[in-house]
């Protein structure tokens, strides 16, 4: 709170002084929790685009100026300097670790890697053809079904091996949803590789040959990685949360995440965006896609393009780019169609006036989708790799809202039905 100042609202000519609240970084917030209690009235704000619904001490994005912290540490400066699993550290724990801290945690998450063998049904109980998402939010919504000793979300250290667990498991559910769609075994985690490349092992190796994990491509998912971890109060984390207020097992609400992300507003729009830029297929259709965007009748939307937040560069965009231009360089990739659409249409937008008066820039999926095609990961693939990206920063939130708040997430609402009426008989209808 800060005692010297005050926000002042007048209700059907009441006046009521709203205390306010001083961020460390951002603008004021005004607290009106006593609100309905004093006036009588609710606030109307869907999207939550006015609404800070809770405090954190994880990330904080500066959307006008394109910036994003993790921790108080500028992403630009992490991608740089250090590893996805770091940074799933200090978000964590809110501090880099010591190097002793760092092996400590690498062992007890390359511990965590493996399966319930019993698991490896669930997945033969899918489609072949099922999308990896939908496979993942069932697997990982069984995972409560699996690890009984980590329920209790009262227990610190059940609630801390439960996110060893997850940040662990949620890269091998991924290959393996992977490897079950396209026909081929599971292949085992190797504990000798760093993360990323244990999961692009468990992707892309097959019995029958030796697997060579490529450091470029390696680094490359690292910072996908670690560029997608968290991202403060966005749907799915938002998601995530609410299903946890009800004190619903930490399995479950991640879960529930997975499939607030799906979304194609949200995680779902890196598949979205390839899928679009394929379907534009040749530099010279692009026109006729922008006037769709621009059209509010089509329902068309530039996929890759925009943000709630951001109204400058997504800086995750800005790492993102060179990230592609390494991995296109290093497969020498120059000049495939989807690549010359997705550099045209940039190039298009960036100069529309349409595109700059909304602010609607390239946001981080435009790029990830073209690493992760270049890869060799089919688009299905690509919002499992978010998911999986984003465990840690859930797993972050949750355990913060655990410790901090015990309230259940319950928002109110502008009724707009039918008034009390009486109920009629079927025949009298
Ligand atoms: N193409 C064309 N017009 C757009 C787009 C777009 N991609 N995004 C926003 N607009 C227009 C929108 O029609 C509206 O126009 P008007 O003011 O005339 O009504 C204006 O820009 C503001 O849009 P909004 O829907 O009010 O903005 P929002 O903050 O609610 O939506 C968004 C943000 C990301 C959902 C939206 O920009 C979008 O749908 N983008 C495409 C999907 C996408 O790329 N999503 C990934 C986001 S980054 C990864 C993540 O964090 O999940």
């Amino acid at each position: 709170m800060c005692a010297d100042k005050v926000a002042k609202l007048s209700v059907n000519g009441k006046s009521y002084d709203l205390p306010m609240m001083s961020p460390v970084l951002g603008p004021d917030v005004v607290d009106i929790r006593k609100l309905y209690d004093e006036a009588d009235v609710f606030t109307y704000d869907p999207g939550f685009t006015s609404t800070a619904a809770c405090k954190s001490a994880i990330t904080y994005i500066d959307g006008d100026k394109g910036e994003l912290l993790y921790r108080g540490y500028p992403i630009e400066q992490l991608a740089a300097q250090s590893t996805h699993l770091e940074v799933c550290y200090l978000l964590l724990y809110g501090e880099l670790p010591t190097k002793v801290q760092m092996d400590d945690f690498k062992t007890r998450i390359t511990r965590h890697t493996m399966v319930h063998e019993q698991m490896h049904y669930f997945f033969r109980g899918f489609r072949r053809d099922s999308h990896p998402m939908a496979t993942m939010v069932g697997v990982v919504g069984a995972m409560s079904a699996f690890y009984h000793d980590s329920l209790d979300i009262n227990d610190p250290w059940q609630r801390e091996v439960a996110a060893m667990r997850m940040i662990a498991k949620l890269p091998t559910i991924a290959a393996m949803a992977y490897k079950y769609s396209v026909g081929q075994p599971f292949v085992y985690p190797k504990n000798s590789l760093s993360y990323a490349g244990n999961f692009l092992h468990m992707c892309f190796a097959v019995p029958t040959e030796d697997y060579v994990v490529n450091p470029v491509l390696e680094k490359a998912m690292d910072r996908i990685m670690m560029l997608h971890a968290d991202h403060e109060q966005n749907a799915s984390t938002s998601t995530v949360r609410l299903a946890g207020s009800s004190g619903a097992n930490p399995f479950a609400c991640i879960a529930a995440g997975i499939a607030c992300l799906w979304g194609p507003a949200h995680g779902g729009a890196n598949q979205a965006c390839l899928e679009m830029l394929r379907e534009i297929g040749t530099v010279d259709r692009i026109p006729e896609y922008i006037a769709k965007a621009k059209d509010k009748n089509s329902g068309f939307r530039l996929m890759g393009f925009g943000h709630r937040v951001y109204k400058n560069f997504d800086p995750r965009a800005t790492v993102m780019k060179e990230s592609a231009d390494e991995v296109l360089e290093l497969l020498g990739i120059h000049n495939n169609p989807t690549l010359q659409v997705a550099k045209e249409l940039e190039r298009i937008a960036l100069s529309d006036d349409y595109f700059i008066s909304k602010r609607l820039y390239p946001n981080v999926d435009f790029y990830s989708g073209i690493i992760l095609d270049a890869m060799g990961f089919p688009t299905s693939m690509f919002t499992p790799i978010f998911a999986i990206s984003r465990t840690v920063g859930w797993i972050s939130q949750w355990k913060e809202m655990i410790t901090e708040n015990g309230k259940i997430g319950r928002p109110r609402q502008l009724y707009i039905g039918p008034k009390k009426r009486d109920y009629i008989d079927l025949p009298n209808r």
